[in-house]
């Protein structure tokens, strides 16, 4: 079966979230069950730098104001999985967000840019671009690549089953509706329907409208997207596609994420041998400018910062964390008002919250090894990663019972540690004094070293690798 995953970001190359992460691992996955595996990538210079071999497959253009596009094959990093790329300097030669301008605002021309890439999609799937390889199955991720069943959907001659996976639909890739002009895309009569969103238009929607199936990146966010509180407006529509939306974990890419192998840690371990880790958490408190105590709690944050991802809650939290003797290191980037108010932490208390703007990978590992706890307390979470990382490090994920979080943290109640089946700590209001009350459980756990390695050793021994959901996308591709 040959396979096409459409996407705008791919780890390590181009990354602003776990949508990379996904994009690099699940086609490997699937390439080791023996599916015909390919990639399409729009050509950030990233992207033109760092994929090997490229060689190109077919000039075209002009189209969405390019005049001259080159669709290239080539390898990807670590993997060596073929992936095309769509060279368009006139789009595509922009360093940085693929999203945003150095002004912090949407590119004006993202609606052709990532038209450009669901276009290039449907043409492959027609068999058009690459004499060589024609997909039998589109697989478009978000609403960057959701333009791609549209465009297959409106050329009934073409049979490609198309899938598409929602992995945040609080973007809805919405833009002016007078813009569809750009598009080469019908939308009259009932046709404007699909792509129409309150008067304006909709890439998500157009996704949800035209693929044959639907799916997103757990099954309790599948449920709530059903539901007005989760739904974003597209509640309705959802809730029609019925049986043809389902939920399916992500997994964690293990040859990433080992903290046995991995080279930024400044020592390894395993669930075994925990030592290592106490060396990472010092090492950490050293670099932070932290008193290095083993028995300090450390807490952590790596995420994008944002209200979904709960941010303001941490903030709330926080004189209870310090209270307590906790120490909290934050990684992330996002909204301005919530990176002030951590700015404003880090500096009135200089020995015990420090805070890093801007995108490090190498000190996200370094963080989530060396923490005791990663906070997660999002206002809603389609799956959720770093919880998953967390629980292979040795961290115990302290999250909000939503989305992909109630999906893989099991919370550490009296009857679940009885059982051994407690990984974590989970709290349900979206308010600081529910997570503070969280964080004060978690922490007479904490002291209690015997009971505390119990769950850490539980979290570091699960398995959420891809190989199971690549079972199951598998399965999906095959019942269309
Ligand atoms: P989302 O995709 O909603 O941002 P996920 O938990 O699925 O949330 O994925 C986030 C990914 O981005 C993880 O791989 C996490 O380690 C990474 N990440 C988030 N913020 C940063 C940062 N500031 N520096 C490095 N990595 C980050
Ligand atoms: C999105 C979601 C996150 C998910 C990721 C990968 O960015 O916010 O929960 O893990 O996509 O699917």
């Amino acid at each position: 079966m040959r396979i096409l995953h459409v996407a705008a970001e791919i780890y390590p190359l181009v990354k602003i979230g776990g949508l990379a992460d996904v994009v690099a691992a699940l086609p490997v996955a699937l390439a080791a069950r023996g599916l015909d595996t390919r990639v399409l990538v729009p050509g950030m210079p990233a992207v033109l730098n760092g994929v090997s071999d490229l060689k190109r497959v077919i000039r075209l253009g002009p189209a969405f104001g390019a005049a001259i596009i080159t669709l290239r094959l080539g390898r990807l990093p670590d993997s060596g999985l073929l992936a095309y790329v769509i060279d368009a300097p006139f789009l595509f030669a922009r360093d940085g967000n693929p999203y945003l301008g150095p002004d912090g605002r949407d590119w004006k021309d993202n609606h052709r840019r990532y038209a450009l890439l669901g276009w290039i999609a449907a043409h492959l799937a027609a068999g058009e671009l690459d004499r060589n390889w024609q997909p039998e199955v589109v697989h478009a991720h978000d609403w960057h690549a959701g333009l791609a069943p549209a465009y297959i959907a409106q050329n009934p001659a073409l049979t490609t089953a198309t899938l598409f996976t929602i992995h945040n639909l609080a973007f809805r890739g919405l833009f002016p509706l007078d813009h569809h002009n750009d598009l080469g895309l019908l939308i009259s009569g009932t046709d404007q329907s699909a792509l129409e969103f309150h008067g304006q238009l909709s890439f998500m929607k157009a996704a949800l409208v035209h693929a044959k199936r639907v799916n997103t990146v757990s099954p309790t966010y599948a449920r709530e997207i059903c539901t007005p509180e989760f739904g974003w407006g597209l509640d309705g529509l959802l809730r029609d596609r019925g049986g043809h939306l389902s939920g399916i974990l992500n997994g964690v890419d293990y040859s990433v994420w080992n903290p046995a192998a991995d080279a930024a840690l400044p020592r390894s371990y395993t669930a075994d041998h925990l030592r290592g880790k106490k060396v990472c958490k010092l090492k950490l408190q050293s670099e932070m400018g932290f008193a290095r105590r083993a028995k300090a709690p450390l807490f952590a944050v790596v995420s994008r910062l944002t209200s979904q991802k709960g941010m303001d809650l941490v903030l709330g939290a926080l004189p209870a964390l310090l209270a307590a003797g906790g120490q909290l290191v934050v990684v992330g980037s996002g909204e301005a008002d919530i990176e002030a108010g951590f700015r404003a932490a880090a500096a009135a208390h200089p020995d015990a919250v420090s805070v890093h703007l801007g995108y490090d990978d190498a000190l996200a590992h370094r963080v989530i090894a060396g923490a005791d706890i990663l906070l997660v307390p999002s206002r809603f979470e389609p799956c959720g990663l770093t919880q998953l990382y967390a629980l292979r490090y040795g961290t115990l994920p302290l999250v909000r019972r939503v989305g992909g979080l109630a999906d893989t943290v099991i919370d550490s109640t009296p009857d679940n540690l009885r059982a051994g089946t407690a990984n974590g700590f989970v709290f349900d209001d979206a308010g600081s004094r529910a997570l503070s009350a969280r964080m004060a459980d978690a922490l007479t756990l904490y002291r209690d070293a015997t009971a505390w390695l119990q769950v850490q050793r539980r979290g570091m021994v699960q398995d959420y690798s891809w190989d199971d959901s690549a079972l199951r996308y598998e399965a999906l591709y095959r019942s269309i």
